[in-house]
């Protein structure tokens, strides 16, 4: 069993001490919670229990937190995609609910698994998804002066269960003042990706992400053979080739680790059982 989270991006430069260690500490809270859980769940349940408890957390963009769009309004997007059975789902633009990733989940069973805006909004409520307001001060102030809060970005999470089967999870407040109608990648193949050999959740400015398909490549590239390491250093390296910006985390099915990012550093854990790693 492993288990990978991330919670975007931060700056040395904009976040402080106090601000990265608050991170740390919630990722291992998160990370070690969601690992009990993985003991009794499968790789699928375990991905969206950690996501949950990401948009939970008001220190990341996702969920209560979430970043406000130019008009005033947060619009939510997240998903799910579980390896074994390549099943995906999604919202994109979603309003006024606690938990997209939840909403996502839902939708795992119906034909039309990917809803945006007024769809997703309306299969929340007929669904019994309590209205919900995630915004908090804190956002507001920065969308009133005009900041953009940087080092909050995306979370995600990756994890493979006892039976090898392999889930990703991803879920973003967006990048903040964007034009009403933007879609995020955090609801594509390019943001959230999974098959038998691996699963990747990324962050960072989804133009990039989807533009370099990124996720996507790391997992074909990895179904077509290609090592861990070597396939995302090559996504990557296509990905520099146009300054893009993103991180992916990503678990393969031997239960190897790989972390990367164009413009450091990502905000991540990981943990197998035995081994902590965090961001530092
Ligand atoms: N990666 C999140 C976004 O750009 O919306």
């Amino acid at each position: 069993m492993k288990l990978i989270i991330h919670g975007g991006f931060f700056s040395e430069s904009s976040t402080s001490l106090e601000t990265k260690i608050a991170k740390q500490e919630a990722l291992k809270r998160i990370l070690l919670n969601s690992y009990d859980f993985l003991e009794s769940h499968s790789a699928l349940e375990t991905v969206i229990y950690a996501v949950e408890q990401l948009e939970d957390d008001l220190l990341f963009n996702a969920g209560i937190g979430s970043q406000i769009q130019s008009d005033g309004k947060i619009r939510m997007s997240a998903s799910v995609m579980d390896g074994s059975s390549k099943k995906f789902s999604g919202v994109i633009n979603i309003e006024n609910v606690k938990n997209p990733i939840r909403v996502a989940e839902r939708l795992m069973s119906y034909d039309d698994r990917v809803l945006g805006g007024e769809g997703a909004i309306k299969f929340a409520r007929d669904n019994d998804f309590a209205e919900f307001n995630p915004e908090i001060p804190q956002r507001r102030l920065e969308f009133e002066e005009k900041l953009k809060s940087l080092g909050t970005g995306t979370v995600g999470c990756v994890a493979l269960d006892k039976t090898g089967k392999i889930a990703a999870a991803t879920s973003t407040g967006g990048k903040g003042f964007e034009m009403p109608g933007r879609i995020s990648d955090s609801a594509t193949t390019a943001g959230n990706y999974a098959n038998e050999f691996c699963g990747i959740s990324c962050t960072g400015v989804g133009e990039d992400i989807v533009s370099g398909a990124v996720a996507t490549k790391i997992g074909i590239r990895m179904s077509d053979g290609f090592e861990i390491g070597a396939a995302v250093e090559k996504t990557f390296k296509e990905l520099a080739e146009f300054d893009g910006f993103a991180g992916a985390i990503v678990l393969d099915a031997k239960g190897n680790f790989y972390h990367q990012d164009s413009h450091p550093s990502m905000v991540f854990a990981s943990y197998d059982g035995e081994k902590f790693e965090v961001f530092r």
